[in-house]
């Protein structure tokens, strides 16, 4: 679906850094895990925003920053013009309406001593004056179907559905209040590769017909690439590159993105002759102690003096139509 309009979504050089402490009693801090350090974007209505990166790189950190299950230890998160980062009590439970998340693992994510129609209808009891008591149960039975399940199911427990099914149960609870934004934190990561199809067809569908718009996380380029109008790509809690998703995957410029997407099976075989598969060397950092300048560089094949002394921004740099952080892209 074309994005339109102003952002639903700003998000302003958002940081999370979790307290590093040593000893059992005393616990005295020693020093910070940047999972999140300084990141920027936009989200319009009805718009995909793709974000890869590999493990570790502040992939769910970013969705429980964006949803206030975690508290930023700087930066702003405005949902519609209003801070959701910052706020509290009902201010809180009234922003927080309008963006759900749709979590990773449908096997634990879902009460398994509630029922299916009573796990989709919760979000109701949190918020009564978005459907009337009286009518809660035909909208569960709407939820249910939305999605592609048996509405005749609703007093089924969890178990008693497949993963996939599962993972729609969680994706109709996330569309219970009617947000504008959903957070899909690796939705089909745990799904068999026949079911992620299914599911992520189902998310295209809901963003076609509500005008949806996703901050989809996961590690699968191909995945990602299928989704998102735009693709952010993540290293050790910093955006390096984002833009149009065909400008990523096309015209990398970030010399992780190009690493990244050189991992990738190429389906036509003239592209995979241009496209030669680069091995990142070692492991990435660790967040607590990030290399300095470019965080990239300790695995950069280009990267030269400067890349240590100075820190590249995002932003759009000549001769490329998209945003990259890097001196040399
Ligand atoms: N509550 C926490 N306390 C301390 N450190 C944390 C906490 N949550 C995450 N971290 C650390 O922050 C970093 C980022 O973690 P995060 O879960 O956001 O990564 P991710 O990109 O989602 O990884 P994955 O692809 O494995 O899901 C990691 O180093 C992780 O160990
Ligand atoms: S700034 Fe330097 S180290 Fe970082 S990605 Fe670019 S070339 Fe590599
Ligand atoms: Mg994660």
């Amino acid at each position: 679906m074309a994005a339109t309009g102003e952002p639903i979504l700003e998000v302003r050089h958002l940081v999370k850094h979790f307290p590093l402490t040593q000893g059992a009693l005393f616990r005295k801090q020693v020093g910070a895990i940047r999972a999140v350090d300084g990141v920027s974007f936009e989200l319009r209505r009805g718009e995909t925003l793709g974000i890869v990166g590999e493990s570790g790189c502040g992939k769910s950190t970013l969705a429980k920053l964006l949803t206030a299950l975690e508290r930023p230890t700087s930066g702003s998160v405005r949902i519609r013009g209003r801070e959701i980062a910052h706020a509290r009590g009902a201010e809180l439970k009234q922003v927080r309406r309008n963006i759900q998340m749709v979590m990773q693992d449908p096997y634990t994510s879902l009460n398994p001593r509630m029922t299916v129609g009573d796990i989709v209808g919760e979000p109701y009891e949190i918020h009564p004056e978005v459907v009337p008591k009286g009518d809660r149960r035909r909208a569960v039975r709407e939820l249910l179907e939305v999605v592609g399940l048996n509405p005749d199911h609703a007093d089924r427990y969890p178990h008693q559905f497949s993963g996939g099914q599962r993972q729609r149960v969680g994706i109709a609870r996330g569309l219970a209040l009617r947000p504008e934004i959903i957070i899909c934190d690796e939705p089909v990561s745990a799904l068999d590769v026949s079911i992620q199809a299914q599911v992520v067809n189902l998310l295209e569908r809901l963003q076609d017909e509500f005008g949806i718009a996703y901050v989809f996380i996961a590690h699968d380029l191909s995945v990602i690439r299928h989704i998102s109008d735009r693709v952010g790509v993540m290293y050790l809690g910093k955006m390096v590159e984002l833009g149009a998703d065909a400008e990523i995957y096309d015209r990398p410029v970030h010399p992780y993105t190009q690493a990244l997407l050189s991992a990738v099976p190429v389906p036509d075989p003239e592209g995979r002759e241009r496209r030669q598969r680069i091995i990142l060397q070692g492991d990435p950092p660790s967040p607590a102690s990030p290399p300095s300048g470019c965080r990239f560089r300790t695995r950069c094949w280009k990267a030269r003096e400067v890349c240590a002394e100075q820190e590249p921004l995002l932003q759009i740099r000549p001769g490329t139509a998209h945003a990259s952080a890097c001196h040399f892209a």
